[in-house]
């Protein structure tokens, strides 16, 4: 698992939990409205990211922020919110660490009519989500199917191929949603016996990884290869995303014996993951502009703040692609809002888009992708 476990961070979290005046006293004090920003980990590079351009934002704009990480930990989460709650909150911006799990916040806040902006997850079986800011997540899982089936040559290649599935938590909405995509590029492939899978593990339960976690990936592909892969080849592994993805490429580096690399998916282009594109140990990453990301959930969120009601109309204002869209993400209670953002394909031919965005930069024996100098 990746540790990125910034000295920042706890120091956010202490002061996000801990120096709680009631939110009347504070109003008081410095008038300014209050913004909980519920992160699921700290754990995995992207949600360091994400939290910290969010806190930036609202923190420039004027606003005070609560930043907290609940450790991948649905019950922590559940009273990390309760807590912020209770100490007084004007918006609250939320990445699930369990979509289905937040019943008793979200009901508390809508009856304290607090606006909820769910962040790249969506969250379930609540009418107390105001909008969803995320990825077009099945267009990510399209992009690495499509990955796949280009790098094999599907459509041209006399042979058969082999291919498993490493898919996300499925406490997290996304993750099946991802799958989906994937499967909708991939199913016909192995419908026709194009593409086989080996383990028989097919369906997104089957293949769902707890917590996305690098180590658990990486002991569910141990457990494959020693059983269908010690005199067979594998030639591709659709890997959900990065921290997934490293498991894989661990465990084909202790376990395997077939000679070749097989073709692997990521998504999120963590820097771990971008090195291994660079040697060749991982085929590509989808990549999803977290700054962007952060900045419409920012200006959503700016507008509730200000008592507004964003519409379509808000992507005119925006300086990022996205796609306002009314139909697509049911959550068992409504059809949410939501602003979809678009994913990119990431290889090693195309590393320089990511320095391009200015997040990212070579380092200096320009070989492999570093954080951009702050
Ligand atoms: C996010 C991915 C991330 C994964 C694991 C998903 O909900 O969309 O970017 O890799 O969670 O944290």
């Amino acid at each position: 698992m990746k540790k990125i476990i910034a000295a920042v961070t706890s120091l956010v979290m202490l002061c996000g939990m801990t120096s709680c005046s009631s939110k009347d006293e504070k109003d008081e004090k410095n008038g300014k409205k209050v913004v909980g920003l519920c992160m699921p980990s700290v754990d995995l590079e992207r949600w360091n990211t994400d939290g910290e351009y969010l806190k930036n934002l609202f923190e420039k704009a004027g606003y005070e922020v609560k930043l907290v990480f609940s450790q991948n930990d649905a019950t922590r989460q559940n009273n990390d919110i309760l807590s912020i709650l209770n100490d007084g909150v004007d918006l609250l911006l939320i990445a699930a660490v369990d979509g289905n799990a937040l019943a008793k916040p979200l009901d508390d806040a809508m009856s304290k009519g607090i606006p909820v902006v769910a962040y790249d997850r969506l969250i379930m079986n609540t009418k107390a989500i105001t909008y969803y800011v995320s990825f077009d997540n099945f267009e990510v899982g399209r992009l690495q199917g499509g990955y796949i089936r280009d790098a094999l040559d599907l459509d041209n290649a006399p042979d058969s191929y082999s291919i498993e599935f490493v898919s996300g938590d499925s406490g997290d909405n996304n993750a099946s949603i991802f799958f989906d995509g994937a499967k909708d590029v991939l199913d016909q492939y192995i419908k026709s016996g194009k593409l086989k899978v080996l383990s028989g593990k097919t369906t997104f339960e089957e293949t769902a990884i707890k917590r996305w976690e690098t180590e658990n990936a990486e002991n569910e592909m141990k457990k494959t290869l020693s059983k269908y892969y010690t005199d067979k080849q594998l030639d591709a592994v659709l890997c959900a995303n990065d921290s997934t993805a490293l498991g894989v490429i661990q465990a084909i580096e202790s376990g395997y014996k077939g000679g070749n690399q097989p073709v692997i998916t990521g998504q999120d282009g963590d820097i771990e993951n971008l090195k291994k594109i660079i040697d060749g140990e991982q085929s590509m990453t989808v990549f999803k502009n977290v700054r962007d990301e952060a900045s419409v959930a920012f200006e959503v969120s700016k507008r509730l703040l200000n008592g507004e009601t964003p519409t379509g109309r808000l992507i005119d204002s925006l300086a990022v692609d996205v796609r306002y869209d009314t139909e697509s993400y049911q959550n068992g209670a409504k059809y949410v809002q939501s602003y979809l953002l678009v994913p990119a394909v990431i290889t090693k031919d195309n590393l320089q888009v990511m320095v391009n965005t200015g997040l990212y930069q070579w380092d200096a024996n320009n070989k492999y992708i570093e954080n951009a100098a702050k």
